[in-house]
């Protein structure tokens, strides 16, 4: 249990369109990562999926069961927030206990489960302490032993990390990570963050201003971005992109020189990340850089070249090696690993390299579905061939890419959602007084 399927969901706050028309489908077990700039819709889109917003068009099945209109109580979905929301003057135990207690739960039941989840995040020496006893990783871990519990059909976390040091956030990430290999529950995560995305998800989904812009397994997005908004988002530092001319078999990089290529298109823009340039004898490579910032961080060193018109390029060197401010360095850039984007920034196939991955793939026999049980889905070599539109390329464009054009998409606000309801099936209207909303967070969490 815990597949959950969207269908062209829409949330409009009065004339407002915060999520612009989202078709997903969630497998049983996955773990699923929301992630894009901060006011994207992440928060907005997991509160609908959770019952705690109203979904404005569209459609929410669980389990294959539409869920549009049931209340967050009936979806059995379990949410875990950036703030802990513990109740302060209950134990750990009865923090975690709770949700049980007021569904009335036999007292020997509720003890079993606590302790099993108590067990599960090495929680048993806290069972009794107040929750201002507690460091915010310890807080964090009873906010997730209180989801744990009730046995959900889907475990939802918004941001549920924020709050902790760098750190801890670091260890939480690792706890969260095995407890979703131990329980084999499906996930859905939302971060703004992309290092959380690219460690814990077996699938990203990349949102912004509503929308979903790429849907793919860290290594697919990481390494077949749609468009230049995923490939400057996902990686840490982000890809370096600039401007180049383009002509059959070359590019040209803006104040470089030239380097091989087979695009299916002109493009107007290059990406190649830091880890893929070398830095070499002055005149060398695809541009020559001068050296303007050095950052050391032990294993690696992080270098700013200022490389005129096409502006600041980020290049990763070994941490040991020494370049000085104010040298000029010739900059090579990886064939296999060069970025092209048209002017809409939508990213434009090198067919050569498109081919070399059709082929790896096919060797690979890669896997289109998560199988039953397997773990390390994310292992699996699932990142689709590259987009490609020109009429002699023999690959078909997948989905995702065409993801990077703006959908279609409604411009007037729905009817409201009382009148909606009014008018099709007799359900239950959620709650709306403040006191009542609170019921339902609780209910949900
Ligand atoms: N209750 C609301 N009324 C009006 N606008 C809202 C409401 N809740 C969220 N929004 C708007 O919806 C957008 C998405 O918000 P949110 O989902 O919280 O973003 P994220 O979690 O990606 O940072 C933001 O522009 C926010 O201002
Ligand atoms: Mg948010």
């Amino acid at each position: 249990m815990g597949a959950i399927t969207l269908n062209a969901v829409e949330k409009w706050f009065a004339d407002v369109q915060v999520i612009k028309g989202v078709d997903l489908a969630i497998h049983k077990g996955e773990f699923v990562v929301f992630v894009g700039p901060s006011g994207c819709g992440k928060s907005t889109l997991l509160r609908m999926i959770g019952g705690l917003e109203d979904i404005s068009r569209g459609s929410l099945d669980i389990d294959g069961q539409d869920v549009t209109d049931q209340p967050p109580s009936k979806r059995g979905l379990s949410m875990v927030f950036q703030s802990y929301a513990l109740y302060p003057h209950m134990s750990v135990r009865d923090n975690m206990g709770f949700s049980l207690k007021t569904a009335g739960a036999p007292k020997a039941e509720i003890d079993a489960k606590v302790n099993a989840a108590a067990d599960t995040l090495k929680l048993d020496a806290y069972l009794d302490r107040r929750p201002k006893d507690l460091s915010g990783g310890q807080r964090q871990r009873v906010a997730i032993g209180r989801s744990i519990v009730r046995d959900p059909t889907a475990f939802l976390f918004d941001e549920p990390l924020s709050n902790l040091d760098a750190a801890l956030r670091v260890e939480m990430r690792h706890e969260i990570s095995k407890l979703h290999q131990t329980l084999d529950a499906t996930m859905i995560y939302v971060t703004h963050d992309q290092v959380e995305a690219m460690t814990l998800a077996d699938r990203i989904v990349v949102l912004d201003a509503g929308r979903i812009i790429q849907v793919g397994t860290p290594r697919a997005l990481y390494n077949h971005p749609g468009n230049v908004f995923v490939a400057q988002f996902i990686g840490s530092p982000k890809m370096n992109v600039f401007p180049c001319t383009t002509d059959t078999g070359n590019y040209t990089v803006a104040g470089g020189r030239s380097g091989t290529c087979a695009l299916s298109r002109p493009a107007t823009q290059m990406g190649i990340r830091p880890e893929h340039i070398t830095a070499g004898a002055a005149g060398s490579g695809q541009v020559d850089g001068t050296v303007d910032v050095v950052e050391f961080l032990g294993a690696d060193t992080f270098v700013l070249f200022d490389c005129g018109a096409a502006g600041p390029l980020n290049v990763r060197i070994s941490g040991d090696a020494a370049l000085t401010v104010g040298d000029i360095h010739g900059l090579s850039f990886d064939r296999a690993h060069t970025h092209f984007f048209d002017a809409d920034g939508v990213t434009v196939t090198d067919c050569a390299l498109a081919l070399r991955v059709a082929r790896r793939q096919s060797t690979l026999a890669p896997t289109a579905k998560k199988p039953e049980g397997a773990r390390a889905w994310h292992s699996l070599p699932s990142s689709p061939a590259p987009a490609f539109s020109h009429p002699s390329c023999p690959f078909q464009t997948p989905n995702w890419s065409r993801r990077s054009t703006p959908m279609p998409t409604a411009t007037t606000p729905p009817m409201p959602t009382r009148l909606r309801r009014a008018r099709s099936r007799p359900r239950r209207i959620p709650p709306k007084s403040s006191s009542s909303r609170r019921r339902v967070s609780n209910a949900v969490s």
